[in-house]
């Protein structure tokens, strides 16, 4: 996965990554997502479960998550051993006015997919600056690499332009948590979020894309500290 810096301060990430942990309550499975603002949902609800006694079993979307569910004590499951979550909380790269959302910043969003998909509820945690009118922002796709050519040709058919993720201070491409490549792929104003899932899932190669259409609710931390649900 690639390099993220989870620990700089962000009172609005802050604000909402713990206002959605206090949806999750005792005996309930929760998909933990990856990123900097569910990292605050994640140490939030480590916290409860040291202090109140919060009894919770977690599933991670990351190597990243993992690491910092393990810190804050949160018990793990898999999904082959609880194949249905309760909730899934999770943070976002751009999200618009319909809740749909492009994820995989982290490249982690098939593994965030699945899990949320395995979700009752679906909860996406983001700072004000992550809401937009309309998805504009370039969609992750994680892509064997054995489809690389044949993946990208297929993108510019649909009339994007990809870009190989490369690695963060070292040579190569990003080597996703699966041992997979990703195409950052500029499609400018995405006018119709579901049907491009559609068309770039129907490429051969390609393992798993970040527009989300399965968002139920969105909690946005202002800079003031409060929390705006939608
Ligand atoms: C990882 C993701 C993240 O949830 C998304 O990039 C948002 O991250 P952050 O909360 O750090 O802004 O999709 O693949």
């Amino acid at each position: 996965m690639t390099e993220r810096n989870t620990s700089t301060d962000s009172p609005e990430k802050r604000a909402a990554g713990i206002a959605a942990a206090g949806l999750v309550s005792s005996g309930m499975v929760v998909g933990l997502g990856t990123g900097s603002t569910v990292a605050y949902t994640i140490k939030e609800l480590g916290r409860r479960v040291k202090e109140e006694g919060l009894d919770i079993l977690g599933v991670v979307t990351s190597y990243q998550s993992e690491m910092l569910a393990i810190d804050a004590g949160i018990r793990l499951t898999t999904l082959s051993q609880n194949p249905e979550l309760d909730i899934a909380i999770d943070g976002a790269d751009q999200i618009d006015s319909e809740l749909r959302a492009i994820k995989g910043g982290g490249a982690a969003h098939t593994r965030e997919k699945i899990v949320s998909m395995s979700a009752r509820r679906f909860v996406v945690v983001a700072d004000e600056s992550k809401t937009s009118t309309q998805l504009v922002k370039p969609v992750p796709v994680e892509i064997l690499p054995f489809a690389k050519e044949l993946a990208i040709n297929k993108i510019r058919n649909l009339g994007g332009e990809p870009k190989l993720r490369s690695a963060v201070k070292k040579d190569g491409p990003v080597i996703t948590d699966n041992g997979n490549f990703i195409l950052d792929v500029e499609f400018g104003t995405i006018k119709d979020p579901e049907a491009l899932a559609l068309q770039l899932s129907a490429i051969p190669g390609v393992v798993e894309h970040g527009i989300f259409c399965n968002v139920d609710e969105l909690y946005i931390g202002k800079k003031d500290g409060s929390v705006k649900t939608v």
